[in-house]
């Protein structure tokens, strides 16, 4: 089924999140609210897509455009309500000729919107040939929902908002998703004469549809996954969506052979991948484009953002951004990767190690209380502990490069840009600012002096 338009409601404020960011562009499971409906939308290929933005139009605007160019940005004018926020937007789609054909309304705060249930929203519309058709579910709290009220032969007879409602209207459990798809002519003349005569002083969307019930036959769709439709008003909702969601997400990475020790303490964005037989361990945060090979133990408490983690690699109690931990390689605990490290086959980084666009060969071990940065190192390389690569001249990052088969004392200090060839043994303690061939020994003097019988002040 083509689709003329969908008009996406994001003018709202968003009120009840107090909050000074607008309330579609707070993030649920590392997407703003906008950017998921948007996608569930967009994945239908409507003739035009349009936002309807007010409250922080400009930062809305940015965002939506941000995500998809061709975004047809409405501006809401100061009336407010669902209702009028359609009114401008079919005022914009109209402009050069009467809209026609099947038009897609949805507000913006349903973060697990997706685009199956939009599809089946669709086809029961035309399949149905009502000139209305609203997605609705049943709630066993259905506090703060419009509620569907229906006739005695169940046919659709308009929608009551919490606030208007008497106790017999809100003891119904069917609610308004803020889901609707409508004929474009339908749509014009629902929404021709909307007022705000109601508790809210608001023009409603949702009373277009008593009055598209005069010019066609109105019905509605339930859709089969109520999680899919929850919309988020506030920051408890917004916490006990997202648990819902991401147990799900747990559960069926769980079915598909990962093993999940805890899942109420294991976060897993959507676009994460893991292999079966990994092994996540509690208290961890998965997310971005992260994948997980088979047999590789991550956790307990760690945080992969954009992580490659190879087959049989340990990551323990650890932050890793942007990096690719080699199959075997033992990262942890306490170790913070940022972006661009490359860690190879065998390796480890160990406690207190951080690392930054390093280059280190399978084999290599920086077991401890390291620095890391802009350096690599060759294959079966041991570093001492407490050892840094100085990559900061205060103007410019410079890189050090130590080769394969070499011992590196404790409390290194490689003074960047510097080369340390293949097989060099360094002592304890050097500072090495100049390059060292291979197959070298490499110390640096730093005086011993011993003052004999001393006594601390306070003691003579
Ligand atoms: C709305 C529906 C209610 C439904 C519920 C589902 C109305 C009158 N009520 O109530 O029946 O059960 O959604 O979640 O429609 N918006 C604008 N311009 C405005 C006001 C809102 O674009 O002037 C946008 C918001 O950004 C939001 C959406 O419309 O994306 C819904 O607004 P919200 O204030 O959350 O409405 P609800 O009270 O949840
Ligand atoms: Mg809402």
């Amino acid at each position: 089924m083509t689709l003329t338009a969908a008009i996406v409601l994001a003018a709202g404020e968003g009120t009840r999140m107090r909050s000074s960011k607008p309330k579609v562009l707070h993030e649920f499971a590392g997407k703003t609210f906008l950017n998921r409906v948007m996608d569930a939308v967009g994945a239908l290929d409507p003739e035009t897509l349009a936002v309807v933005v007010r409250y922080q139009a400009q930062r809305v605007a940015e965002a939506a455009r941000s995500y998809d160019d061709a975004v047809l940005i409405v501006e809401q004018d100061e009336i407010p309500g669902t209702g009028r926020a359609v009114q401008c937007a079919m005022e914009q789609l109209g402009e050069q000729d009467p809209l026609s054909g099947t038009v897609l309304i949805t507000a913006s705060d349903m973060p697990l919107l997706d685009t199956s249930t939009l599809r089946q929203l669709l086809d029961y519309h035309r399949d149905s040939g009502d000139g209305a058709t609203v997605l609705t579910t049943v709630l066993d709290d259905p506090t703060g929902y419009g509620r569907i009220i229906r006739d005695a032969d169940g046919n659709v007879l308009k929608i009551v908002e919490q606030k208007d409602g008497n106790s017999s209207e809100l003891a119904v459990r069917e609610v308004n998703t803020s889901v609707y798809v409508f004929d474009a002519a339908v749509l014009e003349q629902a929404i021709a004469n909307l007022n705000a005569d109601n508790a809210q002083g608001e023009f409603y969307l949702t009373d277009a549809l008593t009055v598209a019930r005069q010019v066609s036959k109105v019905g509605a769709f339930a859709a089969p996954d109520p999680l899919s439709v929850e919309g988020v008003n506030d920051r408890v909702q917004l916490a006990s969506l997202s648990k819902a969601h991401n147990l799900r997400v747990c559960r069926q990475w769980m079915l598909d052979g990962v093993t999940i020790v805890d899942p109420q303490t294991t976060w897993i964005e959507d676009e994460v991948e893991i292999e079966s037989d990994a092994v996540i361990l509690p208290g961890c945060f998965l997310q971005g484009h992260t994948t997980i090979a088979h047999d590789a133990v991550v956790g307990p408490y760690t945080t992969l953002i954009d992580a490659t983690v190879e087959s049989g690699a340990h990551v323990e109690r650890s932050r890793v951004q942007e990096s690719r931990i080699g199959r075997e390689a033992n990262i942890g605990p306490w170790t913070y990767l940022r972006p661009g490290n490359e860690i190879g086959t065998g390796s480890k980084a160990g406690a207190f190690v951080e690392m930054k666009k390093a280059h280190i060969g399978d084999g290599t071990k920086v077991p401890h209380l390291s620095y890391v940065g802009d350096a690599d190192l060759g294959e079966n390389t041991n570093i001492g502990g407490g050892t840094i690569t100085a990559n900061y001249d205060g103007v410019h990052k410079n890189h050090t490069h130590i080769g394969s088969d070499v011992h590196i004392g404790a409390g290194n200090l490689f003074v960047a840009p510097v080369n340390v060839g293949d097989g060099v043994t360094s002592g304890a303690g050097s500072v090495i600012r100049h390059d060292v061939p291979d197959d070298a020994m490499v110390y640096s003097e730093n005086t011993q002096h011993v003052v004999d019988n001393w006594k601390p002040a306070w003691e003579r």
